[in-house]
């Protein structure tokens, strides 16, 4: 018996969400359903809330640093759920993932050197290293059968002939999926020890990863890797609290720590935002109940997509994922235009997806689809897609 209900349906309008509220703004219309945003349509349960609004009702939100509290709730979270202990020091806030990225970025490369992605990857990553006039380097992911691989021969060509400052690894990987095992996490990691590189792990979905796979955390690869290591770490994603603009940025090596931190002051950025230190404080001790049942709701949500897409539309080819609230989908079979595809996908399907070209140049046959929603939306959403498509086998 579940205590928490992921089917209700809470409406999102007029909340200034980015998801519902900006239609119009971003894509000029409105009547799409909107599956992109990585955030997600659930309610936190109500001993969270509880925490948050006896906050609120305290009527004053003066400047906040985190107490010992919350450095124990941080710890206590990543020592039970992915074995790994962090010291208080070792902490970082950050208002988000991407600050924190683009602090890295400028605290340890200089103008015009380069920095390692591997795509297809979450945009903001080439984003921030372009705006800061660093040099983007790709370490393409192979897609063999359905499965992302990592050419590593590539992977090291690419660090050596650009003299590669820093890797920007996504882990687990938006949006392909992949829970990178250790031993290619430990093969990239002595690639950029040999040559010097830092490490900016992105482990913002490590929560979210389905049965029969583990995540396996950057800093627990061993000291000899961690020395040039920045993870990025958040509640925001597993517990929705995006706007709430917090995240906690873990190095272990003090000489990393002060380099990043120089920048982070260079940047103006000092005290976090009072109710993201409540709300993640609250989370990571109250939470994890809630946490479990919502990652049994996913498993659901992924399981109704796969059986959806193999009954109904096999055209479309799911990339299993083995972590994230994110799924890639392949419509190459369908058409080989990226435009036919958008008017697939927006004119046909109604809907608003993240097209694969923004996550690089060579997938703009996919799509990203969030599935943290409840389940009925997602059979809405899978119902239009099948409407589009089989209309097009009748030739209607
Ligand atoms: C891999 C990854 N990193 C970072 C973020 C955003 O993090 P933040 O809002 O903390 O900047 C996202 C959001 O979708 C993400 O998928």
């Amino acid at each position: 018996m579940s205590k928490y209900d992921f089917d209700i349906i809470h409406d999102r309008h007029g909340t200034s969400s980015l998801k519902y509220d900006f239609a119009m703004v971003r894509k000029g219309r409105d009547d799409l359903l909107p599956l992109w945003v990585a955030d997600m349509d659930f309610r936190l349960p109500d001993e969270i809330l509880d925490d948050i609004t006896a906050r609120t009702g305290h009527g004053i939100f003066g400047y906040t640093d985190p107490d010992k509290k919350y450095y124990k709730a941080v710890q206590s979270w990543y020592s039970r759920r992915q074995g790994f202990e962090i010291e208080d020091d070792w902490i970082t806030l950050a208002p988000g993932i991407v600050y924190s990225i683009a602090c890295a970025v400028r605290a340890f490369t200089k103008p015009g050197e380069a920095v390692l992605i591997q795509q297809p990857v979450y945009y903001p990553f080439m984003e921030v290293i372009q705006l800061n006039r660093r040099e983007l380097v790709n370490n393409q992911l192979i897609c063999r059968n359905g499965h992302y691989e990592i050419d590593f021969d590539d992977f090291e060509r690419k660090i050596i002939e650009n003299d590669v400052r820093l890797f920007i690894l996504c882990s687990p990987h938006n949006p392909v999926g992949r829970v990178w095992s250790k031993e290619e996490l430990l093969t990239m990691a002595e690639i950029c020890a040999a040559h010097g590189v830092f490490i900016y792990s992105d482990e913002i979905h490590s929560d979210f990863v389905y049965p029969g796979h583990r995540h396996t955390s950057f800093i627990t690869l061993g000291d000899k890797y961690t020395q040039k290591l920045i993870l990025g770490t958040s509640p925001s994603k597993s517990f929705n609290i995006a706007g709430l603009q917090i995240a906690n940025i873990i190095i272990p090596d003090r000489e990393t720590r002060s380099k990043y931190r120089l920048e982070n002051a260079a940047a103006g950025y000092s005290q976090g935002n009072t109710l993201g230190i409540f709300a993640a404080a609250s989370a990571y001790t109250r939470g994890e109940e809630w946490f479990e049942e919502l990652l049994i709701y996913l498993k659901g949500n992924l399981d109704y997509v796969r059986s959806f897409i193999r009954d109904n539309i096999p055209e479309v080819r799911l990339i299993e994922p083995e972590g994230t609230y994110l799924i890639w989908l392949e419509f190459s079979a369908l058409t080989e235009d990226p435009a036919d595809l958008e008017r697939l996908i927006v004119e046909e399907a109604l809907l608003w997806t993240d097209s694969g070209i923004i996550f690089g140049r060579e997938t703009a046959l996919f799509e990203r689809i969030n599935i943290a929603c409840p389940r009925s939306v997602l059979e809405q959403a899978l119902h239009q897609l099948y409407n589009a498509i089989r209309k097009r086998r009748v030739g209607l």
